[in-house]
């Protein structure tokens, strides 16, 4: 027994060499968190890869900021996710800090299907909105970037967008949309950090 798990570590540590050698590969070397912004030095955004696995703050259901807009049946939803790092942060200080990243994925919806009888379900990604905080790398401390799927590199969306005017106009804590996040409300309120919602 003892002779044979001698034999299967000689066996094993070469391909765990060679397993943790290809990791560092991947990343150029770098330690970089997947839970953190990546950007290039163009300021420009390598898409979050793993923001499924971020915390799940809500969704949105063909929300719409025009007072004669109906809902249409085919409206898209949104599911906003944020870093856990940053989640971490916000919970013992009600604010952001950087390294922020969140992301708003965009999913058309559908109600027939299977078995629904009513109500709307989610389908494709039609789209995904970034939203990051990096004091040092943006004089307003907030950028926001539309990124595909493909890996591909974003540039950050310009300064005079309507995404910053309606965010910082509107936003309750900095410039984000907690007012619509329920588990972060009571947290911003309690920590003194929520704007009243204009
Ligand atoms: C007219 C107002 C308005 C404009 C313009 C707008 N947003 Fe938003 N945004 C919202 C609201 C409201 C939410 C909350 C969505 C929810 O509750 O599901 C939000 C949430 C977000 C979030 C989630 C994180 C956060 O900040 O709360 C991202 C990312 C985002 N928007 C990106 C964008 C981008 C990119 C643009 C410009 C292309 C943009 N938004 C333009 C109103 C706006």
């Amino acid at each position: 027994m003892a002779e044979l798990s001698v034999k299967s570590a000689l066996v094993l540590a070469p391909v765990l060499l060679i397993v943790s050698l290809s990791l560092t590969a991947r990343d150029g070397g770098k330690e970089e968190s997947p839970d953190l912004p990546r950007f290039t030095d163009k300021n420009q955004l390598l898409p979050p890869e793993h923001y499924r696995e971020w915390i799940f703050l809500s969704s949105g259901f063909g929300m719409t900021y025009n007072p004669s807009t109906a809902t249409r049946n085919d409206a898209p939803f949104d599911n906003v996710f944020v870093n856990p790092p940053a989640y971490k942060t916000f919970q013992q200080t009600g604010s952001w800090p950087d390294g922020t990243i969140f992301v708003l994925e965009i999913r058309s919806s559908a109600s027939k299907g299977s078995i629904n009888q009513g109500g709307h379900f989610q389908q494709d990604v039609r789209g995904l909105e970034v939203h990051v905080r990096d004091g040092h790398r943006f004089p307003e401390k907030w950028a926001f970037y539309e990124v595909t799927g493909n890996n591909h590199p974003a540039s950050p969306i310009p300064q005079d967008a309507s995404c910053y005017s309606c965010h910082s106009a509107h936003g309750t804590v900095d410039t984000t949309f907690v007012q619509f996040y329920p588990t972060l409300i009571q947290i911003a309120k309690a920590k003194g950090t929520f704007k009243a919602p204009e």
